[in-house]
C-alpha cells in the first residue's frame, strides 16, 4: 500500500465518521479546556483554517478574525461545521489540502489536529503550501496531539507512513496517518525549513505552535 491509499482511507474515516467526530469534545474536559487557548493565540486578520472538520475551532477563530476561510476534504464534516457556525465572516470550502493551492494570502493559517495526519514525506511540501498562503508578516498557528497521546491509540507497524487504526461505531476500521510530534522536534524541523520566531510548547498532552514563514527572495 502506498501513501496515497493511506490518505484516501484517512479521508474516508472522517467522511464515514462525521456524526461521531464531536463526541470526544463533549466528553473530555481536556479538549474543552484546549479550545480556550484560542484566546491566547495571535489569531488576526483574514484566517485560513485547514482541515476544519466539524468546526469546533471555526467560530472561536471567527470571533478574533476579520474573515475565516475554512477548508476540509469531507463534505459530511463541512455540513456539520456550517450548521455550527452562523458567522457571516466564515466561508467553507471543500478541498484536499494536499492538492489545493490558495488563491490569496492570509494573516493567519490555523490547523488543529491536522499536522499529525500529514505523512513525513509530505511535510516539507505542506509547510511550503502554508508559507505560500501567508502574508510576509503572517503566522502559522497549530494545535495537535503530543507524544503522550500515543498510548491511547492502536499504533500500526509496516505502513507507508506512521499510522494508527481507528474504529467507528459500526465496527468498521480505518488506517489513518498519525505522527506524534513533540515540541522540540517540531521546533527543529520548522527552523531547518527556514521558519522564524518558532514557538512550540507542550500544553498538557498537546502541542501548540506559532511560527512565521521563511522570508521570500
Ligand atoms: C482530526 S480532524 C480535525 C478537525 C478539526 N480541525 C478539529 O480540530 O476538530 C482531521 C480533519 O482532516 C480532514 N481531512 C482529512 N484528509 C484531508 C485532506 N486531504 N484535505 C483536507 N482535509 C482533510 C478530515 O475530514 C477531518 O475533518
Amino acid at each position: 500500500m502506498d501513501v496515497d491509499a493511506l490518505l484516501a482511507e484517512q479521508r474516508a474515516y472522517y467522511r464515514d465518521g462525521a456524526a461521531e467526530y464531536d463526541r470526544p469534545y463533549a466528553e473530555y474536559e481536556e479538549l474543552q479546556q484546549l479550545l480556550t487557548v484560542v484566546d491566547d493565540l495571535p489569531i488576526a486578520g483574514d484566517v485560513l483554517e485547514l482541515a476544519c472538520g466539524t468546526g469546533q475551532w471555526t467560530p472561536l477563530l471567527a470571533e478574533r478574525a476579520r474573515s475565516v476561510t475554512a477548508v476540509d476534504a469531507a463534505a459530511e464534516v463541512l455540513a456539520l461545521a456550517r450548521a455550527r457556525t452562523v458567522s457571516p465572516k466564515v466561508r467553507f470550502l471543500a478541498a484536499d489540502v494536499f492538492e489545493w493551492l490558495p488563491s490569496r494570502r492570509y494573516q493567519t493559517v490555523f490547523f488543529a489536529f491536522w499536522l499529525s495526519h500529514v505523512p513525513p514525506e509530505r511535510l516539507a511540501d505542506f509547510w511550503r503550501t502554508v508559507a505560500t498562503a501567508l502574508t510576509p508578516d503572517g503566522k502559522a498557528i497549530f494545535v495537535d496531539d503530543g507524544p503522550a497521546t500515543a498510548s491511547e491509540e492502536h499504533v500500526l507497524t509496516n505502513q507507508p507512513a506512521p499510522a494508527v487504526l481507528r474504529r467507528l461505531d459500526d465496527g468498521s476500521q480505518y488506517r489513518i496517518v498519525k505522527v506524534f510530534h513533540d515540541a522540540g522536534t517540531l521546533t527543529d524541523d520548522l527552523t531547518a525549513l527556514g521558519w522564524s520566531s518558532v514557538h512550540v510548547r507542550a500544553v498538557g498532552r498537546h502541542v501548540i505552535g506559532v511560527a512565521e514563514p521563511p522570508a521570500r527572495s
